[in-house]
């Protein structure tokens, strides 16, 4: 890999935030935990240290040897990262006696410093820390402050060694990025040459090598990393990729027919198949939503298995794994893979005995997005919301029927249909409905009905690890739920979501 900023992570929620900003800028960078640290080479460029909700003054909080990193590489802390180096150094870290939580403005900015090119005395930054730098070791000047933070930034004498009690890589801060840029591309000399087209060209030349004639077998999602890795190792092997498309009867209305017709025209090997009965028998009366992530987890692998060895001589599963799903988060606790295991849907079963190529391993979503842009696979892919792996068998609460499937379908598409007329598709980051197993009871015309619930959510969110509820507008929610109501038999009732994440979750299940 190519020049690269090395992210060491002490724990903060913020610390993937850094590394897309850093990859904003053109320039590829890695998260590592602060305990595993790779060893330098001339390509690692310079080190950032992350935030963590620890205090350096706990007994047994987050560590780092800086004696073989000091001078050596130009090096910059952010809040916690920032302590700990004065703290380790001979400074004082003690609780801050005022809120040093939210905005802030910089305030007796030293111009001169390289860390703050081109930035504007008063600018807005970001701050949140119980802790706070009260003295700084000999050899450290300040170089920024705020009105009521004597010690936002420091420099360390004779080095490239820099420390900042705030956060740029949050928008609240707003000429972080600008901070960031002058510390990658004029302190650590980073070239900003890492584009979705090198992307592209790096790695098919990579999965050229690594696959050479080699036969691989991958299944496809209708999702956007599925379909952006098949396309990277189509574009490298052609033919001798196979990819899968399964119908499991739990699919948006349309969808395995649209989405299989935009596969073929965007020129992958694909099979589509028809699976539908047998995902319905394996989830009958299956009312617990992990039995039905398990029904479902175990009928695909049956399916794709049975695909796969109609394949000679296949050798290599492709999958669209992603960076959040490999980096190792360090955790309060002390380090820990975190991984989440009810979104590896469709996980390399043992017996298949195949080596696995993950084209995107290194790419954050939004990277992924482009990636695919660059590739021009089709908007509706790549701009398409996220969709659960076990798909409207978690909005449907309850046992799985056809009937209700059906149903489900017809009132997705009324919603995912109404948000693309009015526009708002884009704005929402993920919309769906849920199927309640209620029934309430209503009047149409001079009878009174006994019918089912739905409930409609709508979220705003960057990474679904939070988020919250869309205030779409009450016209448009209005006109939806009439049309639900007046055309889908056996629903008079629908509702909208109003709860964020946490502490609900996207999902009903
Ligand atoms: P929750 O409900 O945990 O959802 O707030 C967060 C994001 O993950 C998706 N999700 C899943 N994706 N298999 C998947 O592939 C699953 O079992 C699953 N459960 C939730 C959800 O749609 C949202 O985008």
């Amino acid at each position: 890999m190519a020049e690269q900023i090395l992210i060491l992570d002490f724990g903060s929620q913020y610390t993937q935030l850094i590394a897309r900003r850093v990859r904003e800028l053109n320039v590829y960078c890695e998260i590592h935990p602060y305990n595993k640290i790779p060893t330098l080479s001339d390509d690692i460029k310079g080190i950032i240290l992350s935030g963590s909700p620890c205090s350096v003054r706990d007994e047994g909080s987050p560590d780092l040897d800086f004696g073989r990193l000091r001078g050596e590489i130009p090096i910059l802390g952010i809040c916690y990262g920032a302590q700990l180096m004065a703290q380790k150094y001979g400074g004082n870290v003690a609780p801050s006696e005022i809120r040093e939580y939210g905005r802030a403005n910089l305030s007796h900015l030293d111009m001169h410093s390289e860390l703050f090119k081109e930035m504007t005395h008063g600018s807005q930054v970001w701050m949140s820390h119980g802790d706070t730098i009260k003295e700084l070791p000999k050899g450290f000047d300040i170089i920024a402050g705020t009105p009521s933070v004597r010690i936002a930034a420091y420099k360390v004498q004779g080095e490239q060694t820099y420390g900042i009690q705030f956060h740029p890589e949050v928008t609240h801060s707003a000429e972080g990025k600008n901070l960031l840029r002058n510390y990658v591309v004029h302190i650590c000399g980073c070239s900003q040459d890492w584009t979705s087209d090198v992307f592209i060209d790096a790695t098919i030349e990579e999965l050229k090598k690594t696959i050479g004639d080699d036969k691989v077998v991958m299944g496809l999602s209708g999702g956007v990393d599925s379909s952006v890795a098949a396309t990277l190792i189509d574009r490298a092997i052609g033919e001798n990729l196979t990819c899968v498309f399964v119908d499991n009867g739990l699919l948006r209305k349309n969808e395995y027919e649209e989405v299989l017709i935009s596969y073929k025209d965007m020129g992958l090997n694909v099979i589509g198949v028809d699976a539908k009965q047998k995902f319905y028998t394996a989830l009958k009366d299956i009312s617990d939503p992990e039995g039905k992530r398990k029904a479902i987890g175990r009928t695909f692998i049956e399916v794709f298995d049975e695909e796969a060895h109609k394949i000679e001589g296949v050798r290599w599963l492709g999958q669209g794994t992603i960076y959040p799903d490999v980096i190792e988060s360090v955790s309060v606790n002390g380090p820990s893979a975190t991984i989440k295991s009810h979104h590896n849907v469709g996980g390399l079963p043992e017996f298949m005995k195949l080596k696995v190529v993950e084209p995107l391993k290194t790419l954050f979503k939004d990277g992924v997005r482009e990636v695919g842009r660059a590739l021009e696979i089709p908007e509706n892919i790549i701009g398409r919301h996220p969709f659960p792996g076990p798909g409207l068998a978690i909005r449907i609460l309850g046992d799985i029927t056809p009937e209700k499937v059906a149903t489900l379908q017809e009132v997705d598409h009324i919603f995912i249909q109404g948000l693309r007329e009015s526009g708002l598709y884009d704005q929402v980051w993920q919309a769906g409905a849920i199927l309640l197993p209620i029934q309430s009871v209503g009047v149409m015309g001079d009878e009174r009905t006994y019918e089912r619930v739905v409930a409609l959510r709508a979220v705003s969110s960057v990474d679904g690890m939070t988020a919250d509820w869309v205030h779409l507008p009450y016209e448009f929610l209005g006109k939806i739920s009439n049309d639900i109501i007046n055309k889908i038999k056996g629903v008079n009732r629908v509702v909208y979501d109003i709860s964020s994440k946490p502490p609900a979750t996207i999902e009903w299940e």
